[in-house]
């Protein structure tokens, strides 16, 4: 198996080019489901969890190409795809497809809207909390679908169609509000769904939804108008930059020293953390180019964070924060407030010679002067970036291994981050 190698200790300073975003990609990739007709999609990232969408999808009917690059296009740059659902072939998505990655469950969603039936398994994704589905059973139920559970599987009918309604999520779900305001989108009359997550990438479907002919007001805010039409188009529609990779890279910086321009990055969807940031004495600037991060001279200060539904501090960059603050003069806390079980890079960043202690959702971190190197397990997606993180400040050699949770969400991170002078290589066992 993989692993990836660091000689930390080396301030970044150069570019890093920001991939279309990972959790704007997949729903964008299932929304094809929901027309017969070509959706575009550019800057799509080279990702294992967006390949495995394309299985997934493709077992349903969609027909996959790809576009070929034009000349002088940079190697790093998002790939075009053209995704086609002539006709759904399938409407199961079975355990094996949907256990490896959970957005792969919002299939559920398009495919009722278009077909009356969907059959799909139960998800796995990260082990991160117990992560139940719940809201989506309750939403779809609320939209006229039967629901049954069945051997692993929810299967849902709606054979006369979905049916408009007013709908309340218990809790701001991002995978809820993605999958049911596509299912609305093709039921008969007006959904409205109130406490909806207003992530960025939910707009961003939004977007793309209203492309395709969709009538959708509110998308990105916590009340979502869908007004439902008799079918979707064609369309085209660029993924978001990533934002999560933006703070990660970011916060490398903040960690390491130095500066980076991360390219095409949007600072608007990262206001929290780039505040948090600061304080712990980054220095970051809004360029034409993207977002310029430095840190030169002082050392980090520390600070505390508490994740929250955005536009509050991501949970997706708790485990980086949480890196950066283990360099920190002096003690911090870091609060997880979405995940119950989202600490497994603690113990880990513990053999680098972190100070953490954790009491239920609060980890109190001492920061310590210097870092050192160690061999490392990489546990779930974000937690083992953090490792990398911690990897390029720590003395001497870092290795982290299990890396095929971060090559599910990280495009070439090993390229990106040996452009800017990191010590970083993929070593095959
Ligand atoms: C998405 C993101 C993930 C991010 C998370 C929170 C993608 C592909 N993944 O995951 O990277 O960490 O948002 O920002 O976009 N919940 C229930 N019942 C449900 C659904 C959710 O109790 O039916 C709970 C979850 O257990 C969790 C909370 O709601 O405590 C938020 O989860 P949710 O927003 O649904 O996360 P995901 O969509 O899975």
């Amino acid at each position: 198996m993989d692993r990836i190698r660091i000689t930390g200790g080396v301030p970044l300073e150069g570019s890093i080019p920001i991939s279309g975003a990972k959790n704007a990609a997949l729903p964008l990739m299932i929304a094809s489901l929901l027309t017969d007709e070509t959706l575009t999609l550019d800057n799509v990232p080279r990702l294992a969890d967006v390949q495995q969408l394309f299985h997934i999808l493709a077992n349903h009917g969609v027909d996959t190409s790809f576009q070929g690059k034009r000349t002088g296009q940079d190697q790093l740059a998002g790939q075009t795809v053209d995704l086609l659902a002539r006709a759904i072939v399938d409407t199961t998505a079975p355990y094996d497809l949907v256990s490896k990655m959970r957005a792969s469950f919002w299939v559920i969603g398009p495919l009722l809207a278009r077909m009356g039936e969907a059959r799909v398994s139960l998800p796995g994704g990260c082990a991160i909390g117990t992560r139940p589905v719940d809201f989506f059973i309750e939403g779809l139920r609320a939209l006229g679908a039967n629901i049954e559970i069945e051997a692993g599987y929810v299967v849902a009918q709606a054979r006369a169609g979905l049916i408009g309604n007013r709908i309340r999520l218990p809790k701001a779900s991002v995978g809820a509000t993605h999958t049911l305001m596509m299912a609305a989108t093709l039921a008969r009359g007006e959904t409205v769904l109130e406490n909806a997550a207003c992530e960025p990438e939910i707009a961003d479907l939004g977007e793309c939804l209203i492309a395709m002919g969709a009538k959708i007001e509110g998308h990105g805010t916590s009340t979502i108008f869908i007004e439902g039409v008799p079918r979707l188009r064609g369309a085209r529609h660029a993924v978001m930059p990533d934002r999560i990779e933006t703070g990660t890279y970011a916060l490398a910086v903040a960690m390491a020293g130095g500066d980076v321009t991360l390219e095409g990055a949007s600072a608007d969807h990262l206001e929290k953390p780039i505040e948090l940031m600061r304080q712990a004495g980054a220095d970051i600037t809004v360029t034409n180019r993207g977002m310029r991060v430095r840190r030169n001279g002082h050392g980090i200060y520390a600070v505390d964070a508490e994740t929250a539904p955005y536009p509050g501090f991501p949970t997706d960059l708790q485990a980086q924060f949480m890196a950066l603050m283990t360099a920190g003069k002096g003690t911090s806390h870091v609060t997880e407030t979405i995940f119950e079980n989202r600490f497994m890079h603690v113990q880990e960043l513990a053999r680098l010679g972190a100070k953490i202690s954790l009491n239920g959702q609060t980890a109190t971190i001492e920061g310590v002067k210097t870092l050192k190197g160690a061999p490392v397990m990489a546990t779930d997606l974000r937690a083992s970036v953090s490792l990398v993180i911690a990897g390029l400040a720590a003395e001497g050699e870092t290795e982290v291994s299990r890396i095929y949770h971060l090559d599910r969400g990280f495009e070439r991170l090993e390229q990106k981050l040996s452009r800017c002078g990191a010590q970083i290589e993929r070593v095959s066992a």
